[in-house]
């Protein structure tokens, strides 16, 4: 059951202007959805309002464009919160994206709560967004970083992550959703367990927010970070959510405007909750563009539209076993919309060109997770990367493409 009817489809594919169009002369097949996903026209009409009469900046002037974009601004953030269903809207905090968000709590909760001899644990899965900057903060401070280890299926090893759960794990900061294997890690028995041992949980939203509905307390996450453009939105707007029992007490990430109660040359002193980590003037319009695509896909009935992804997976699983050749990197029995793969005997890079003749759009490489290919033994993948607005053609589409690269290369 694909959970969507083909009217249903047509109708969702028609409030994304991106897909209609032919690239190299074919019709545009996007698989590269992990990446960035299109926008649909309701994010874009909300940028172009917002530009053609709302323009100004927030939280300082005493004029009524101000007043109109301060109001906007805030009402995203409560958009924001309903949507990951955060206790309080002041838990919110806009970011450039995941990257910074992560950033964020190594810099500010990292330096102020961890000590030599504390370690952090990640998963061996991880985009490189969730091991740099933890291995700086290890160097800053004196812990050390530890994987928990990947299972050859690409599901990770959770009795050996029981057993890494010592006294001296403070955090642990995991991948929702590998962007490489497309790996559903269980997160909700990950943060009960390091609760259990008194470790503070970071969770890394980036590939999951767009395939299902995030509820943060039920999930208990002391911190979860996401991005707009893998959510519909803007590029260059992400979140932070955080607790406010942790978020309250923390220093600043980044200082100027904005963050401050109070500056004298002799002493500064810094705004509470959500400002203080929102330094300088904030990305306004992604922040109104990410909630109108918070309430497109409200309006929708995500269920459905989970089960259309599930639908498009269980077609390209049929289509690799009837195809032969390829090597599936991850296996895992719950995987979310991501597809990696080679064309054995090919170079991912020469394949996803081939792809990009017909007009089929894939990424290929390391997807930014050398530690987890290097476990597969391979520089890098082929990986197609769904969403709803796919369809089971595109899908057949990409096994064509791969059957013209395999005449072409092999
Ligand atoms: N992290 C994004 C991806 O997986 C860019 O493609």
């Amino acid at each position: 059951m694909s959970g969507l009817s083909a009217a249903a489809l047509q109708a969702i594919r028609a409030d994304f202007p991106a897909l209609h169009q032919e690239v190299n002369g074919k019709p545009l097949v996007y698989l590269d959805n992990g990446a960035t996903t299109q926008k649909p026209r309701a994010v874009i009409d909300a940028l172009v309002r917002y530009y053609e009469h709302d323009n100004s900046n927030v939280h300082r002037g005493a004029h009524t464009l101000s007043d109109r974009a301060t109001e906007q601004f805030e009402n995203a953030r409560q958009t924001v919160q309903r949507f990951i269903n955060a206790a309080r809207a002041e838990e919110i905090i806009w970011t450039r994206g995941t990257t910074e968000s992560i950033n964020l709590i190594a810099a500010s909760w990292g330096r102020t709560h961890l000590q030599a001899g504390d370690r952090i644990l990640v998963t061996g899965m991880e985009h490189h967004a969730n091991i740099v900057p933890w291995q700086v903060l290890c160097e800053q401070t004196g812990a050390v970083l530890q994987p928990i280890p990947v299972k050859e299926n690409g599901e990770l090893d959770m009795a050996a992550y029981a057993e890494l759960l010592t006294p001296e794990v403070k955090l642990v900061s995991v991948v929702h959703v590998s962007n490489a294997l497309g790996t559903i890690n269980p997160v909700a028995d990950i943060i009960r367990l390091a609760h259990d041992n008194g470790a503070r949980v970071m969770i890394d939203g980036a590939q999951s927010v767009a395939h299902w509905d995030i509820d943060v307390q039920a999930l208990d996450a002391d911190f979860f970070a996401f991005s707009g453009h893998k959510l519909f939105g803007p590029t260059g707007i992400g979140v932070l959510y955080g607790k406010a029992g942790l978020l309250q007490d923390l220093p600043p990430y980044q200082t100027g405007g904005e963050m401050i109660e109070h500056v004298s040359f002799e002493k500064t002193t810094f705004n509470g909750l959500p400002y203080r980590f929102e330094a300088g003037t904030p990305n306004i319009a992604g922040a109104i563009g990410l909630a109108a695509a918070i309430d497109y896909l409200k309006a929708q009935d995500r269920v459905l539209l989970a089960a259309h992804e599930d639908a498009l997976m269980a077609r390209f699983a049929q289509r690799a076993e009837e195809f032969g050749d390829l090597r599936i990197i991850g296996e895992a029995a719950h995987k979310a919309s991501v597809c990696s793969f080679l064309l054995q005997g090919a170079h991912p890079a020469d394949v996803g060109t081939l792809l990009d003749q017909q007009g089929i759009a894939v990424r290929t490489g390391h997807h930014c997770a050398m530690p987890v290919l290097a476990q597969f033994g391979v520089p890098g993948t082929v990986r197609a990367s769904f969403t709803f607005y796919n369809t089971l053609e595109e899908v057949d589409a990409l096994f064509k493409g791969l059957e013209k690269a395999r005449m072409f290369l092999l």
